[in-house]
């Protein structure tokens, strides 16, 4: 099928102009090949490329484009199919637009399409050429540093939060995973996850449960929790737990055995987070917002866990604004790769940022998608990049340490 992939990305310092002319020369015999073609456009910083062709070869092409030591920071913009080529002719031509006026390369640009209708009406690609020539999205590019710019160096300091801790429950525990500040260094909060003792996770302890046992079952959980977390040192930090937002609804003492559970540990409500999935929060979305008053009139904290990951997105916003949201994982997976998810993301931002809702990333794994999150707005994130979740203690942070040659 008729694929379409459009990228930018930005050159690296030791490129020259030369060079590229022969990268060029080189591109046009392999695309004319494969019957790719390819509309490079470079305005002395950046590169703009539109490849279109049979979907396998414009993969391989991107793919070998990708791992290019020429330039970094390739961010795929377009990913599409079209029933006609906009360009015909297949090969590889370079425009530099420093060499002419906007609106003339638009014209030259537009000038070499033959397919009759893609570049006269509103095509998405179109848009992308136009947008790059005039510069208008370029606060939108966050140049990252390669990945290993950064050193993550584990910090022995964490493990004194607290003393190994005992569940006292014996079906299940807690793993605990800091949320940081990884350019302050500072620990923000720790989340409790539930974990049955061959490692399951909430939904496997649940499984066997009918009825409302599953809400009793969420809602003692959360004394354990409490109980651990006392045995840490939290001074400023903040405790983040899960609970079913049924839990609240089903049992109408909840929030009452909650901070009962609270004060027994030594901890503070202020300091309690509630984080609610955003899938079930939108399943009984009456009854939950009721049920959030009492968390709320009680000095608790709502956050949106997995935010992105449901069917409300943005929406729920409209609705119900808790005091922090986490985007989810399938979010932020290359984000620095990704135009759409960056689209996205920064919408996100944007709009928690006008309703002063606090936004944490989580599932971070990369130092890329830390480093792009990082210009992008965000402060606080969890993830495999600075620390696992610990079973019954706060595991050592690995803080990133920017590598001395840089
Ligand atoms: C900005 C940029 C655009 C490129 N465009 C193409 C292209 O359209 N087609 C192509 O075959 N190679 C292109 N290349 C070169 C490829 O990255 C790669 O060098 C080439 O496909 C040869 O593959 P190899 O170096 O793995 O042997 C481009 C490189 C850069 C830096």
């Amino acid at each position: 099928m008729l694929t379409t992939i459009i990228y930018r990305s930005h050159i690296c310092d030791n490129v020259s102009v030369k060079s590229l002319e022969e990268m060029v020369a080189g591109a046009n015999q392999i695309n004319s090949r494969a019957n790719v073609t390819g509309i490079l456009l470079f305005n002395g910083t950046h590169f703009f490329q539109l490849l279109e062709g049979p979907e396998e070869n414009v993969m391989e092409i991107y793919r070998h484009i990708c791992r290019d030591q020429r330039h970094y920071n390739v961010v795929e913009l377009l990913y599409d199919y079209a029933p006609a080529r906009r360009f015909g002719k297949a090969g590889m031509e370079l425009f530099d637009l420093r060499q002419s006026e906007k609106e003339e390369v638009l014209q030259v640009v537009l000038d070499k399409g033959t397919s009759k209708y893609q570049l006269t009406y509103n095509d998405r690609a179109l848009q992308f050429f136009r947008t790059f020539v005039e510069a208008t999205e370029k606060e939108n590019y966050f140049e990252i540093p390669a990945g290993d710019a950064w050193e993550f160096v584990p910090d022995d300091e964490v493990v004194q939060l607290g003393a190994p801790l005992k569940s006292t429950s014996t079906e299940y525990s807690f793993a605990f995973q800091p949320i940081i500040d990884p350019l302050t260094r500072e620990i923000a909060s720790v989340e409790a996850l539930l974990r049955t003792p061959d490692g399951g996770g909430p939904q496997a302890y649940f499984a066997g449960m009918q009825g409302d046992e599953v809400y009793l079952a969420d809602l003692h959980s959360k004394k354990v929790a409490f109980a651990m977390a006392g045995g840490l040192n939290l001074h400023e930090q903040a405790l983040s737990v899960n609970l079913l937002p049924m839990t609240l609804v089903k049992i109408p003492e909840a929030v009452d055995v909650l901070l009962a559970g609270i004060a027994t540990s030594g901890l503070v409500p202020e300091q309690i987070i509630v984080e609610f999935t955003e899938g079930e929060v939108i399943s009984g979305f009456d009854a939950f917002t009721g049920a959030v008053r009492q968390l709320k009139a009680a000095g608790i904290s709502v956050a949106i866990d997995h935010f992105g990951a449901g069917f409300a997105g943005l929406q729920l916003l409209t609705q119900f604004q808790p005091d922090r949201i986490k985007i989810n994982r399938e979010l932020i997976k290359d984000v620095h790769t990704s135009g759409p998810r960056q689209a996205v993301i920064q919408a996100i931002i944007k709009c928690c940022h006008s309703l002063e809702i606090a936004v944490s990333a989580v599932g971070v794994e990369k130092a890329e998608e830390w480093m792009w999150l990082e210009s992008a707005g965000i402060s606080q994130f969890q993830g495999h990049l600075f620390a696992r979740p610990a079973f019954d203690q706060i595991p050592q942070v690995a803080w990133p340490e920017k590598k001395a040659d840089l």
